[in-house]
């Protein structure tokens, strides 16, 4: 297919784990598949495996507007102009309790998974505007549904996430943009790699990083389920990933917080 005729996705943080995944589940479907991530080796590497014209891959730091806006430039002159999906998935996570960890390592957390999903969307506006049907899928967490001790600032972005995507599901809608969270338990990748939390243990790692790409995919697409006078539904805002956090993500919506909290102080050992 040249460019113009198919749909495109743009995907930070996707040299490695569900970004990887996930651009590998977009490229099979024939989307053309801009892979971006601050391991620009890595970003080149992964978009040369899903093979040349299907992606494009290079260098991003989501933390640096300047970046966001030559990315988008560049990907959009590959796509003919469009840009169906953005899905905002770089992320990075510092365990440990909040006072044993350096402040610059919470900032540094803020800046990637928090500012560095707004840039994403501040950045790509114009290009999601000016595509018929487009949207955005930010990665959130089932740390979002309860704060978790021992990845408290981490747990906070993602409160972050949630809201950001919350907001701008309603501001967007009139203009046909969609956003959406996508919310997995422990993934296997190496965001994990030296982490510690109680939870980890608690909880286990059940999900590949094929899981969340499935799910992703699958939120991506229309509902294909109708409503009574035959309209499309909307598509969920929120999409939890696997059984636990689906479970986790219901109960918290039907029991009294304290509950909720108590849940969580067992999960977290606190
Ligand atoms: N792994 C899990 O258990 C899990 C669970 C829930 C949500 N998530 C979320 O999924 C997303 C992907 O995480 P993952 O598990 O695949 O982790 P990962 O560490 O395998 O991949 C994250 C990628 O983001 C890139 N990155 C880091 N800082 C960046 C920056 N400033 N600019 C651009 N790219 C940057 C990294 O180089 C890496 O390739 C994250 O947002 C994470 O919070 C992960």
């Amino acid at each position: 297919m040249s460019a113009g005729t198919r749909p495109s996705v743009l995907i930070s943080g996707a040299a490695g784990g569900i970004g990887r995944a996930t651009a590998a589940r977009f490229a099979r479907e024939g989307w053309l598949v801009g892979v971006y991530d601050l391991d620009a080796a890595g970003a080149e590497r992964t978009a040369a495996e899903l093979g040349e014209g299907d992606a494009i891959g290079g260098s991003l730091d989501v933390t640096r507007p300047d970046d966001w806006a030559r990315v988008l430039a560049e990907f959009t002159r590959a796509s003919g102009g469009r840009l169906d999906l953005l899905i905002n998935n770089a992320g990075i996570l510092r365990s440990g309790r909040l006072a044993d960890v350096p402040i610059a390592a919470h900032h540094l957390t803020i800046d990637v998974n928090v500012k560095g999903v707004i840039n994403g969307c501040h950045a790509a506006y114009p290009y999601l505007k000016a595509t018929a049907g487009s949207g955005v899928i930010n990665l959130c967490s089932a740390s979002a549904i309860y704060g978790q001790a021992e990845i408290a600032s981490y747990s906070a972005s993602k409160f972050a996430v949630r809201g950001l995507t919350e907001a701008l599901e309603l501001e967007w809608r009139k203009e046909g943009i969609r956003v959406q969270a996508v919310w997995p338990l422990w993934v296997n990748t190496g965001l994990l790699d030296g982490a510690e939390a109680s939870s980890l243990d608690t909880l286990g790692v059940n999900l590949t990083v094929d899981d969340v790409a499935e799910a992703i995919y699958a939120a991506a697409r229309p509902s294909g389920v109708r409503g009574l006078l035959g309209k499309a539904l909307p598509r969920k805002v929120h999409t939890a990933v696997g059984l636990p956090a689906k479970t986790l993500a219901t109960a918290a919506d039907l029991v009294p917080s304290f509950i909720s909290r108590e849940v969580n102080r067992r999960i977290t050992r606190s």
